[in-house]
């Protein structure tokens, strides 16, 4: 079967499709820039600000925050200002956090602009998938929601890429943080230089518009019906109107909250974020040196984009199940392994690649299956009436998640040793697996009415 993102670049105005969900996925490609860049500006931030634990911590979780706060706001300033012009705002907002950071004096100021900067990096998790499922064929979505997440992981190896090539740099931290503000601004005039999403103009009443951007979309491919397209959309959109947060209280929603929520926190706590905000700090305690922990964390970053992109080539073939079991089982194994290896110590002086080793399946493993399983399929299992609000409410829990575990993870490590922690992080892995085994339901090649109709026993 063909690939989703693929045919997607096949058919309708290729150019056109592509333009715009490039522009829009430099959100994605920022949202993993700056989450990811802090790992090896932490090394030099932590020694010249004199900063303690949980000053280390505040700085790298703070942005998680701002992100949830992001996430909540964007999905009201979304529907209000337009997907376009959210992501204009989000563009600036990133480029000021970007300077603001890299000119910081004091922690305090940098924990002030690393929330500032979240409030974008929140706004992008949410709204560049909406943006760019929004212009893809209904046939195209899944690999178009993958794309994103292909952004984010090229966003964080592009980190590692620029943390390795400043760290021996003056100002070192200073030039890591502030580079971003170029992509920053260049999605804030990208945006103003493509059209908004035809939902949006539908839903802002703008038809006549929606109907024009939609014909240059669908340009060029045999199969389109504008009409009948612009009909769909009106429907859904009359539906989707005045969903609200009590929606998901609903006896056919909430067993599919609890799958996304489930997906959401497992994401997370498995511990991901660990291993791409923390690499060098993991890496250094091998025995390597501060540099050679930045150069083998590149690995880590290249090894997450280039598993992605099988799992792009994969999900709309081997389904999102088995990509989903066989990624989690694998960064079980890898997580063991880190256990082991830290509580063994003659390990650490015969063997000190087998930490890189274990860190590059555990990466591998989450590229796979629950990085980009996680956001697709929380587009996928909600009935359209409440799909926003729930999307919405799974991504914000994901970022609460993700707080909860980048804030306490070198308090546990003080604690429960490394060792303690990646078993930690395996027992929950092993959990989740027996779950989604469990409970999460196949969502390959099918529509999202069929998936609707299945999953909440609606047959009408
Ligand atoms: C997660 C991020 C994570 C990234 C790693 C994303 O899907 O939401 O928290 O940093 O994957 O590739």
């Amino acid at each position: 079967m063909a690939n989703g993102f693929v045919s997607a670049l096949r058919e309708g105005n290729n150019a056109l499709i592509a333009r715009m969900a490039a522009i829009a996925a430099i959100g994605g490609l920022l949202f993993g820039y700056d989450t990811g860049v802090i790992s090896g500006a932490l090394l030099y931030i932590g020694q010249e600000m004199h900063a303690g634990t949980f000053e280390q911590e505040a700085i790298v979780s703070v942005l998680l925050l701002g992100a949830m706060v992001g996430a909540v706001g964007s999905g009201w300033l979304a529907d209000r200002i337009s997907r376009r012009w959210t992501k204009v705002l989000s563009g600036s907002v990133y480029f000021v956090g970007a300077l603001g950071s890299a000119l910081s004096v004091d922690a305090g100021m940098l924990i002030g602009f690393r929330f500032l900067l979240g409030l974008a990096v929140g706004a992008a998790s949410f709204v560049s998938p909406m943006y760019i499922s929004e212009l893809a064929l209904p046939r195209a979505r899944g690999g178009l929601t993958s794309f994103n997440q292909l952004a984010i992981t090229i966003g964080i190896a592009v980190s590692y890429l620029v943390d390795f090539a400043f760290h021996d740099v003056s100002d070192n931290w200073r030039w890591m943080l502030g580079i971003a503000a170029v992509p920053g601004a260049a999605l804030a005039i990208g945006m103003l230089a493509v059209p908004h999403s035809p939902r949006w103009l539908v839903e802002a009443g703008r038809t006549g518009q929606a109907r024009e951007v939609l014909s240059r979309l669908r340009k060029g491919d045999p199969h389109a019906d504008v009409e009948a397209e612009l009909a769909d959309i009106r429907r859904s959109s009359a539906q989707a109107r005045g969903s609200r947060l009590s929606d998901l209280r609903g006896r056919r929603v909430r067993p599919l909250l609890w799958i996304g929520i489930g997906l959401a926190v497992a994401q997370q706590f498995v511990g991901v974020n660990t291993v791409i905000y923390y690499a060098p700090k993991i890496l250094s305690a091998t025995g390597v040196s501060a540099g050679g922990a930045i150069g083998q964390t590149v690995f880590i970053g290249v090894t997450n984009v280039v598993f992605t992109v099988v799992a792009i080539l994969l999900l709309d073939r081997v389904g999102r199940r088995g990509l989903l079991l066989t990624g989690t089982a694998g960064l079980l194994v890898g997580l063991a392994a880190l256990a082991v290896f830290f509580a063994v110590a003659p390990l650490q002086h015969q063997a000190p690649w087998l930490a890189l080793a274990a860190l590059l399946l555990y990466m591998a493993s989450y590229a796979v299956g629950l990085g980009p399983v996680f956001w697709l399929m929380i587009s996928e299992i909600f009935p359209l009436r409440v799909r926003s609000v729930a999307m919405s409410a799974c991504t914000v829990v994901n970022w609460a998640a993700n707080f909860v575990v980048s804030l306490t993870f070198l308090t546990l490590v003080d604690w429960i040793s490394r060792s303690g922690t990646f078993l930690l992080y395996a027992v929950i892995a092993a959990v989740a697996l027996v779950l989604f085994w469990w409970r999460v339901p196949e969502t390959k090649g099918r529509s999202l009415e069929d998936i609707e109709r299945q999953l909440t026993g609606d047959h009408t």
